[in-house]
């Protein structure tokens, strides 16, 4: 369970692929966007083109399931009918993408003046992106929602960096159990990753005597007081654990090293978002967004400190702060986003149902439910797995069908839908399935794929409307989606095309590997310089 991977990564190298990959796929991206954006042109006149009409191209994709007179449905396509109504159900056209940025906006807005809007814009009290000339070795602990790592990053000045890391999987027993057992158990993971370095040679007294400083990635929405403390809103992202909704995140977590007698000190808590945007910052400085897209989904971004009106405290010079948006809870009253009975269906089946509910139409914890809800459905009607779609138990199984599942059937591009065959029929257990059956599953696949993609992209037009970078900027993205889903970067920009036409030319989505554990120690390191 817990796997001792000792991994020493170049953020530099990292970050030269990444800015290859993405001029790489801006280019195929143009090549193929040329006709769209010749269209998205008409409606791109205006800077902030949030209020200027797109056309969605998502009709068009549908009218090629439509059978004309002429046109016999052979049995290996999917039933027309079926396509149509669900691809109704999930489509996310322009002009409801650019109405739901816009609103995004307004939350913004309120969320920076009182407490009371759907995005709870937390100030981080960072301060600063760093300049990349920052040096030293730093610890960072990072709890995301699958995984927890402990991290050694070196910063070699250059922006660069080293890292030697441990990562452990997190038990649903350890997400659903004790407050204790859970800080006991990162506590625990810590010592062991102190222990076994064989260069620094530490023992168990030098774990008490020494002082070790640390930065805590706790990705979770925190009420963040100061850089180091932080009282827990809710959970999401399938944790419950007892006695920590409304404690201080950095409390709990010292309060377990000192049961174990060792002296750590907690110097910066930090979300995954602000993470992201500082580390990646620190190799690309025009970075003012992070966002993850992820087991769980939420945005960071650079915002004046005289908008923050509801942030009270002497800024000590600093003009600009960090503002963790926590989009995931975004239209949790519901007034935009068209929902289907599925999305509803996957959220009543989550511990913090009504809530968070942005995150759950689009991030990596709640795809493959919201598929598995379809199919289950179809099933029932009789539109898919004749033969075997009642005899799976699998089937049935909340959570059973993975986005990763989602992720490999929209890669399969085999005439017969081999790969698709081999996820419904091995791993769901559903004999016999015909190849409409897999087509059917694969288009289901990309519909709710694809709206994960445009909501996410909503969500990034409207940060850099209101940060009024439109001019240009980089916004760094980590998580599992983003990096392995298929065409999912495509798909955001293609909406981001939709939303702020041509001007979406100038925002560059950039992949951004571990701004979790980089960025805690970047804030840690430097929590005089970059934090107020
Ligand atoms: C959840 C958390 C948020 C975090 C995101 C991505 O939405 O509330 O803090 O950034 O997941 O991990």
């Amino acid at each position: 369970m817990s796997n001792n991977d000792f991994t020493y990564g170049l953020a530099t190298g990292i970050a030269i692929c990444a800015g290859l990959f993405s001029l790489g796929a801006a280019f195929v991206y143009i090549n193929n966007q040329r006709a769209k954006n010749a269209k998205a042109a008409a409606h791109a006149s205006q800077p902030l083109a949030l209020s200027s009409i797109a056309v969605s191209d998502d009709r068009a994709s549908t009218s090629s399931f439509v059978p004309n007179e002429t046109h016999k449905i052979s049995p290996d396509e999917p039933n027309p009918a079926t396509l149509v109504r669900l691809q109704h159900l999930f489509e996310v056209n322009g002009d409801k993408l650019s109405q739901i940025a816009k609103h995004m906006v307004a939350e913004m807005k309120k969320g920076l003046a009182t407490d009371d809007s759907t995005l709870k814009m937390i100030p981080t009290h960072v301060v600063r992106r760093p300049k990349g000339d920052e040096t030293g070795s730093y610890l960072a602990l990072d709890l995301g929602g699958t995984n927890f790592r402990v991290c050694e990053v070196t910063l070699d000045g250059r922006g660069g960096t080293r890292v030697r890391q441990s990562k452990h999987t997190v038990t649903d027993d350890l997400k659903n159990g004790t407050g204790a057992a859970l800080f006991d158990f990162f506590a625990e993971c810590v010592k062991q990753f102190l222990l076994s370095d064989d260069q620094k040679e530490v023992t168990d007294k030098d774990l008490h005597t020494n002082e070790f400083k640390l930065g805590f990635t706790f990705s979770f929405a925190v009420n963040q007081v100061s850089i180091n403390s932080g009282f827990l809103m809710g959970w999401n992202k399938g944790f419950s654990a007892s006695d920590c909704v409304g404690k201080d995140a950095v409390v709990l977590l010292q309060d377990a090293f000192k049961r174990k007698r060792m002296n750590v000190s907690v110097t910066a808590l930090v979300n995954d978002t602000t993470g992201t945007l500082v580390s990646h910052a620190y190799s690309a400085p025009d970075t003012y967004v992070g966002v993850i897209l992820g087991t769980g989904t939420n945005a960071a971004y650079v915002e004046k400190i005289e908008n923050i009106t509801k942030y009270k405290k002497d800024p000590a010079g600093a003009k600009d702060m960090i503002i963790n948006t926590e989009w995931g809870a975004f239209d949790d009253e519901m007034v935009v986003i068209p929902r289907t009975k599925y999305d509803h269906k996957v959220d009543r089946g989550t511990a913090n149902a009504k809530s968070w509910t942005f995150e759950k139409l689009i991030s990596g914890m709640y795809l493959g439910e919201i598929c598995r809800y379809v199919l289950v459905d179809l099933v029932k009607t009789g539109e898919i797995y004749i033969a075997g779609g009642s005899k799976s138990k699998t089937l049935s199984v909340p959570h059973a069908f993975e986005t990763a599942f989602m992720s490999r059937i929209e890669r399969d591009h085999s005439l017969d839908l081999s790969d698709v065959r081999t996820v419904l029929e091995d791993l769901m257990h559903i004999p016999g399935t015909t190849l409409a059956d897999r087509r059917l599953t694969k288009a289901i696949c990309e519909m709710i794929g694809k709206r994960a993609a445009r909501l996410s992209a909503a969500g990034i037009a409207a940060i850099v409307t209101k940060m009024n970078k439109l001019d240009g900027c980089t916004v760094g993205i980590d998580g599992s989606l983003f990096e392995l889903y298929p065409h999912f970067s495509n798909r955001m920009r293609d909406a981001m095309h939709e939303i702020l036409g041509f001007s979406a030319e100038n925002i560059v989505l950039e992949q951004a590997r571990d701004g979790s554990g980089q960025g805690a120690a970047l804030i840690a390191a430097l929590a005089g310089k970059l934090t107020a």
